[in-house]
C-alpha cells in the first residue's frame, strides 16, 4: 500500500520529517531548504557543535510540570520557541504560509514571515491566531521596504526582523545544479526581481527603518560581538544570532559556539535570539543555558509544511516544545530561569 504523504504517524522527531520531506518535496524544493552554503562546513558544524556540548543534570529536584513560559517584547509565549523565518512555502505545500501560520497556531507558536512570502500578509494575518513577526529585506526601493513593514505593522505583527547578514546570497552550489528558480505558477510578492542590491544596507537604514514603525526592531544575522554592540547602540530591541542556517558564508562558527561572546557583550541591554542547528530539545535547553531567550527553528518547518502542512507545523513544534520539557525535568530545571550554565558538564 503507497503510504499516505499526509500521515504523521511514523514521525518522532524532527530527522524523521526530514527524511520523509526529501521524499515528499520536488528535488527542487528539497535542494533549496536542505542546502548550505559551499562546503556546508558551517551547516554542518550547526548540529556537531550543539551535539559536543554535554549536559549535567540535577537529581531530585522538587518539580512538578516543567515551566516553558517567558514573556518577551510584552507578551507572553508559552515556550522559547519561534518558528524562523523561511522562504516560499507554497514551494513545500499548497496552501503555503497559511499551512504553517495555522500550524503556529495550533501550536501557539509566533510566526516570523519572511520577506520571500509566497502568500500577501493579509491573508496570512487572516488565518493566525498566535502572534506574528516579520523578516526585511530592505530593497534597493527604500519607500517600498517603508511601505511594507508599516503594513505589517498595521496588519497587527508585533515585530519586524531585519536581515542583515545577507548583502548577497552565498555559494549555493545544490541550486545551481538543480537551476533553482521559483516556478511560474508561484510568486513572492514583496520580492519581485530581487537580483543583487544596488544600493547598500547600512546602520543608517535600521535607525531610519526603527523610527518607521512603533513594534520592535531586531536585527538578525549577528556573529561578531562588535556588531551585536552596535545593534544596541543604533537602538534595536533584539539581536538574532543567526549564520542564516549555513546558507551564506561557509566557514563562519556554529551559532552556539557564538552566541555566549554575544552574550557577554550585550550584558543583557535587549534579548538574544538564535537559530541555526535547533533539532531536539535539548538543543534548545543548551541554547537558553548559554544566554539565549529563545530559539528559532527554519529547516524542520519548512520540512512540516512539507509532510503535513498545518498539521505538520504544529507536530514539528510540539515535539520539540515536549523534548525540551523533558529535558528540564531530566536536568531538574523547573523554569527557564533555572537554565543555566551550571547544567552544562563541565570538564575539570
Ligand atoms: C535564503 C534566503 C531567501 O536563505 O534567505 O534562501
Amino acid at each position: 500500500m503507497p503510504t499516505n504523504p499526509d500521515d504523521l504517524s511514523d514521525l518522532v522527531n524532527l530527522f524523521d520529517f526530514e527524511k520523509k520531506a526529501e521524499a515528499n518535496m520536488t528535488r527542487l524544493a528539497y535542494e533549496y531548504v536542505a542546502s548550505g552554503a559551499a562546503d556546508e562546513v558551517t551547516l554542518r558544524w550547526n548540529r556537531q557543535a550543539f551535539d559536543a556540548i554535554k549536559l549535567n543534570p540535577t537529581v531530585l529536584a522538587d518539580m512538578e510540570k516543567p515551566d516553558t513560559r517567558l514573556s518577551l517584547f510584552g507578551y507572553e509565549l508559552p515556550y522559547p520557541i519561534l518558528i524562523a523565518p523561511t522562504a516560499y512555502h507554497r514551494l513545500m505545500h499548497p496552501e503555503g504560509e497559511l499551512a504553517t501560520a495555522r500550524g503556529a497556531s495550533a501550536a501557539r507558536a509566533t510566526y516570523v514571515v519572511s520577506s520571500f512570502t509566497t502568500t500577501p500578509l493579509e491573508e496570512i494575518a487572516n488565518v493566525a491566531s498566535q502572534p506574528l513577526w516579520f523578516q526585511l529585506y530592505v530593497r534597493d526601493d527604500r519607500e517600498f521596504t517603508k511601505e511594507l513593514i508599516q503594513k505589517a505593522e498595521s496588519l497587527g505583527f508585533k515585530a519586524i526582523c531585519i536581515t542583515v547578514d545577507t548583502p548577497v546570497g552565498g555559494v549555493r552550489n545544490r541550486e545551481q545544479r538543480v537551476d533553482f528558480g521559483l516556478p511560474d505558477t508561484l510568486n513572492a510578492p514583496y520580492m519581485i526581481a530581487p537580483g543583487p542590491q544596488k544600493k547598500p544596507v547600512t546602520w543608517k537604514d535600521i535607525e531610519w527603518l526603527k523610527s518607521a514603525v512603533n513594534i520592535p526592531v531586531l536585527v538578525k544575522g549577528i556573529l561578531n560581538p562588535n556588531d551585536a554592540v552596535r545593534a544596541i547602540q543604533t537602538g534595536v530591541s533584539g539581536i538574532i544570532v543567526s549564520n542564516h542556517g549555513g546558507r551564506n558564508l561557509d566557514t563562519v562558527p556554529a551559532t552556539i559556539d557564538v552566541l555566549p561572546y554575544i552574550v557577554e557583550r550585550v550584558a543583557n541591554r535587549v534579548p538574544i535570539l538564535m537559530d541555526g542547528g535547533i533539532r531536539r530539545g535539548t538543543d534548545v535547553l543548551k541554547a537558553i543555558a548559554l544566554g539565549a531567550k529563545a530559539v528559532l527553528v527554519g529547516k524542520p518547518i519548512c520540512y512540516g509544511v512539507a509532510c503535513g502542512g498545518a498539521a505538520g507545523v504544529a507536530k514539528v513544534m510540539t515535539i520539540l516544545k515536549e523534548e525540551l520539557e523533558l529535558a528540564m525535568i531530566l536536568t531538574g530545571r523547573p523554569t527557564l530561569a533555572d537554565i543555566e550554565k551550571s547544567v552544562l558538564w563541565n570538564p575539570l
